[in-house]
Order: structure tokens, then sequence, then C-alpha cells
């Protein structure tokens, strides 16, 4: 069985991280087709092989997702670092609405504690910053929560350096997770250099491109007709030719180690910093396999600088998140 070599720590905290986390979002829908029994076995040979990381949010598939994991991850609940979001809703224009007010959190916490069946949540984020609240009195609920013995760690995630900061000052903001890969760059301008600074661990979500750096996709005409891909920019038909350019780089790389291009991915984005961990999502046992083979990866200077200068070539079209969903980060 394939063991993750070291782990990162979380924040100023105890727990250390695998380096290659779980990313839950799309086990119960969201990409494509829902496999069950599939993504259990995923799941337990995760949990086997040494990932300790597992990421899920009250949001996803409202809830089902939480219901879903926690039967599964339950008889490894002392040895796991479970992480749920709360204030992040779905708004009438299809888009999503953030809320952080203090009853807000309070009553989405109960709920998923319930839905995960457990009592304390390990990390517990903001999963989007509501500019209506200040965050001084949002992550002050969060603190007498984590006093309560309700929820170990703090997180936030898609947050701006300067609201960071606010938080930081009223309590320790374990972890920060966004979105953070070759070819979403947001988290170089600063936030990974204020995270090493104030001791959180940032969580770059999405490393594998929601699966097209990896390859497994090209048009939107690939993806199930469900599949919430098809709105993102990134993947219409006329980026995508572009920005498949970045994929052929991790392709080329990749055949020349005899890795696959999500590995190699992977591999780039932990090469970043030492306090940077990942959670690809994965709902298949060979994708976990391979992601695993990446976490292992150790890319050289020359290669680092092989990708960097290709992909300093390459523009990106489109942005990374529709429009209704990217008005909700806080920039
Ligand atoms: N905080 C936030 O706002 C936020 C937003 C988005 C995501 N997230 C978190 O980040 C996690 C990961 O993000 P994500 O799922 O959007 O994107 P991702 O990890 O970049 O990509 C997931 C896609 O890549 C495929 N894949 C995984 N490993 C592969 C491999 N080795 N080879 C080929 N394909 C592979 C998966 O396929 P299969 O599923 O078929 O295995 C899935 O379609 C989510 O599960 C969620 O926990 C957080």
């Amino acid at each position: 069985m394939n063991t993750p070599t070291s782990s990162r720590a979380l924040g100023t905290g105890p727990a250390g991280l695998s380096p290659v986390g779980f990313g839950c979002m799309g086990l119960v829908g969201w990409y494509g087709t829902r496999d069950d029994a599939e993504s259990t076995a995923t799941l337990l040979e995760a949990l086997e092989s040494g990932v300790n990381h597992f990421d899920t949010a009250a949001s996803y598939q409202i809830g089902e997702n939480e219901k879903f994991i926690g039967p599964i991850l339950k008889p490894w609940r002392e040895r796991i670092v479970l992480a749920s979001k709360c204030g992040l809703a779905r708004g009438p224009d299809g888009g999503v609405v953030a809320d952080n007010k203090p009853q807000t959190i309070r009553t989405s916490l109960d709920a998923s504690l319930a839905r995960l069946g457990t009592d304390y949540i390990d990390l517990f984020y903001l999963h989007r910053i509501d500019t209506q609240v200040p965050i001084e009195e949002s992550v002050g609920t969060l603190a007498e929560l984590v006093a309560a013995g309700k929820i170990r760690h703090i997180g936030l995630s898609e947050c701006s350096v300067a609201t960071l900061r606010r938080a930081a000052a009223v309590h320790p903001i374990a972890a920060v997770q966004t979105e953070y890969s070759i070819w979403s760059r947001d988290p170089e301008r600063g936030m990974l250099a204020t995270c090493a600074e104030l001791g959180t661990t940032f969580v770059a979500y999405s490393p594998l491109g929601r699966g097209f750096l990896a390859g497994n996709f090209s048009r939107l005409d690939e993806l199930p007709a469900n599949d919430n891909r098809r709105s993102h920019p990134r993947f219409q038909d006329e980026a995508a030719a572009l920005n498949k350019q970045l994929v052929d780089t991790l392709r080329e790389l990749g055949s020349e180690l005899g890795a696959s291009a999500a590995q190699i991915a992977l591999a780039w984005v932990l090469a970043q910093a030492p306090h940077i961990v990942t959670i690809p999502g994965m709902k298949t046992r060979a994708h976990l396999r391979d992601n695993l083979a990446g976490g292992r990866l150790q890319l050289d200077a020359a290669q680092l600088a092989r990708i960097e200068q290709r992909a300093a070539a390459i523009e990106v079209h489109g942005e990374r998140h529709p429009p209704a969903m990217m008005q909700a980060v806080d920039r």
C-alpha cells in the first residue's frame, strides 16, 4: 500500500496533515455520475493508505455529502482531520450568497455535526466571506465554538489577505483554503507569504483544475449533461482549446518521468512551499493511487523551472469560476 511519506503541519496545531488529502465534493454528484460503491472503496483505501485529511462542506449537495462520508469515516474519527464549511448558500439567481451571521454559523455547525455523526469538527471554515458581517464578529463566534469544544481549528476559504490578517488578530487561523494550481495562481499575490508568516496552512483546492489539468477532457461534449463544469468559463470550447497547452506541458514532462499529468500537477503545487497541502477530488481508487504517487513525486529545480517557463508563455483563458460564483470571492 502506498503511504504518504511525510505530513505537513495544520496551522500551529498539533495535527500533521497528509500532503495529499481527500476532496470529497465530487463523491455524490457535481462532477459527472455517482458511483457510491467505488466512492466508498476509494475513501476506505485512502484511510488505509494514510490519507488523514477529508474535506467536505454543508453546501455540497445540500448536506448530502456530509451524510455520505460521515458513517464511512466514523471508525477512523480520532485519527483524521475532518474539515467542513459553513456560510455559503445558493442565491435566487443561481449564484451564491455568503451568510456569516453568528446564528447562521451556529445553526450550520449543529446541522453538520448531526449529518456527519460526530460531536466535533477538526477544521471548520467560513466557506465564503460575508461582507455584511465584520470578520471579527464571525471569527469571534467561531472562537466561542472552539472554546465549547465543538470545533478544533478555524479556517477561511477564498478570503483576501486583509481579511485573513483581521481574522488572525481575533483567533489563530489554522488554514486558508483557496484554489491553487499551475493555472490558478492568485494565492501567489501575497496569500501564500501571509499564511507562512502567520503559521497558517494553505489548503490548495481544485489542484487538478477540476480534472482538466489531468487531461481528462478538453471539450464540453466530453462532460456529462449535468456536469457542473459545463458552466465554467475555462472549459468553454474556445478557451479550453487554448488552455490545453498547459496540459500538454504537464503531459510532456510526465511522459519523461513516467508520471501522469495529474501527478505532475500535484507535485508542482506541493513543491511551491512546505505549508501547502492539497485536496484533490477523486472517486476512484485508480485516481487515488495516482494522486498518492503524485504526492511522493519530487520535482527538481530544473523541472520546476521548465514548467514555470512554459506556463509563463501560456495565457490562461477564462475566469476560474462562473460569474455568479466569482462575485462571491473576497478579493
Ligand atoms: N473551498 C471551496 O470553495 C472549494 C471549491 C471547490 C473545491 N473545493 C474542495 O477541493 C476539492 C478538490 O477540488 P475539485 O474536485 O473541484 O477539483 P480537482 O481536485 O482539481 O479535480 C477533480 C477531478 O479530477 C479527477 N481526478 C482526480 N484525480 C485524478 C487523476 N489522478 N487522474 C485523472 N483525473 C483525476 C476527478 O475525477 P474522479 O472524481 O472521477 O475521480 C475529478 O473529476 C473538492 O472535493 C472540495 O473538497 C473547495
